[in-house]
């Protein structure tokens, strides 16, 4: 599907995100693995979030869907407990899903049960040896192509439970941290990660809302055995990464925008925070908390921006939106530089070369570094036409682009934005821009 993306007149009025991704898979599969029902309120119902859906229904794991005139959809999910997923009958799919294929694998890692994980082809070329190694450690038995690199990867019952380990993590990978901590609370003893847990903080706070052993410093993580997770009930509040894409917009087109039921957990809010440097005025407001998860509104208010550049030690609270501000930098005063941020080469495509295809689809320029890149901005850019070659937020970014140049980009493939963005369209239109 290809679509026209254009905003004559700028983006502005009120917004409330797509629910949350990350806390969407990590409610799902703590509630698959809880002992009781729980039930998850607005679940993120597309796209990567039903390949962890149903994953777990193949694990044995019963999923009912309820729709509420007032409440949009739950899920009710009967938790198998911590041992007790179903062997399952045919290959699990994890789609094109990372946070899927790599917490599931914390979750599989030392059950009783023979299982075959794999993905599209874009997963099956991303890096799985991040979250093996460790786990082996731990005494799972998991093959896989490339030794266990890429999927398919293949899980042997266990014999035993799995082996109390302290591992420092290389990257600050969430999935991978949280996949860990998944397989934790089945070990025989304590676990403790180290390294690079800086990144998304979800599980922790989703194992303290079920007051499961997990001790938090500023350097590690410390895990008990847990007897088991209790059931739970959590409504999942909006996507703060699906909400930088309409708050962009706002940004290049010089409107006002209110975002609405937005989760604000603050190792998501680096975008916020590199936003506010480029001379964005932002007001935040907390209202509630849910699941542990800190929920409030955004208002964006108009004005120039001007460049900036972020550091390798911010990258990890932003890591999705680093397409995006390469976007914005091509709409701002000086030079927008970015480091650290080789992992944008492992997503769901390689989101470094595939920003620099966007901007130069348009007539603009970007210098690519092996881990980031640099733009000298404001750039004079025409309408040209991108393909999102499958990756969501890259369509999405493409869009923003149009709402900043006459007669906007055509992004061929937008139907890929369906992942995290069910009605991105409808949205953009919503707030006064042009769909064709
Ligand atoms: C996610 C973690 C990040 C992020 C991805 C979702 C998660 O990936 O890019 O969109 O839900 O844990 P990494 O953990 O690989 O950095």
């Amino acid at each position: 599907m290809s679509l026209t993306f254009a905003a004559p007149g700028g983006l502005t009025g009120r917004v409330i995100p797509p629910p949350d991704k990350s806390i969407t898979h990590r409610a799902l599969l703590a509630a698959g693995v809880a002992s009781g029902r729980s039930r998850v309120h607005n679940p993120l119902d597309t796209g990567d979030c039903i390949s962890t859906r149903r994953c777990l229904q193949a694990l044995g794991v019963e999923i009912e869907e309820l729709h509420g005139r007032q409440t949009g959809i739950s899920l009710e999910i009967e938790g198998r407990g911590l041992r007790g997923l179903r062997e399952p009958a045919d290959v699990l799919d994890a789609g094109n899903s990372g946070t899927t294929a790599r917490l599931l694998t914390g979750l599989l890692a030392g059950q009783r049960l023979f299982a075959v994980l794999n993905g599209d082809s874009s997963l099956r070329s991303r890096p799985m040896l991040r979250v093996v190694e460790p786990l082996r450690q731990m005494g799972a038995d998991i093959r896989g192509r490339n030794q266990g690199a890429n999927l398919p990867l293949v899980f042997a019952p266990a014999r035993g439970e799995l082996r109390p380990i302290e591992h420092r993590l290389a990257v600050a990978s969430a999935q991978v941290k949280s996949a860990l901590m998944f397989a934790a609370l089945r070990a025989e003893g304590r676990v403790r990660i180290g390294g690079a847990i800086g990144s998304r903080d979800h599980t922790e706070r989703l194992f303290e809302f079920l007051a499961l052993p997990l001790q938090r410093s500023p350097r590690w993580l410390t895990l008990e055995p847990a007897a088991e997770v209790p059931c739970f009930e959590l409504t999942v509040p909006g996507d703060i990464s699906s909400a930088a894409f309409p708050i962009a917009a706002a940004l290049i087109g010089g409107g006002e925008l209110l975002v609405e039921d937005c989760g604000l957990n603050p190792s998501r809010l680096g975008f916020v925070e590199v936003l506010k440097r480029m001379g964005a005025r932002i007001e935040i407001e907390e209202q509630r908390s849910n699941g542990g998860e800190p929920v409030g509104a955004l208002k964006i208010l108009p004005g120039p921006l001007s460049a900036v550049e972020v550091e390798p030690e911010e990258v990890p609270s932003c890591i999705d939106e680093l397409p995006l501000l390469a976007v914005l930098g091509a709409f701002a005063e000086g030079t927008t530089v970015v480091r650290g941020a080789g992992e944008l080469r492992h997503k769901e495509s390689d989101r470094l070369e595939a920003l620099a295809r966007l901007l130069s689809a348009v007539g603009g320029r970007v210098e690519l570094t092996e881990d980031g890149f640099a733009l000298q901005g404001p750039q004079s850019l025409a309408s040209g036409r991108v393909d999102a070659k499958g990756d969501h937020r890259i369509a999405m970014a493409a869009a923003v682009l149009g709402a900043g140049i006459p007669g906007g980009v055509t992004v061929a493939g937008f139907e890929a934005a369906a992942v995290s963005f069910p009605d991105f369209p409808g949205m953009f239109r919503a707030l006064g821009g042009e769909v064709s």
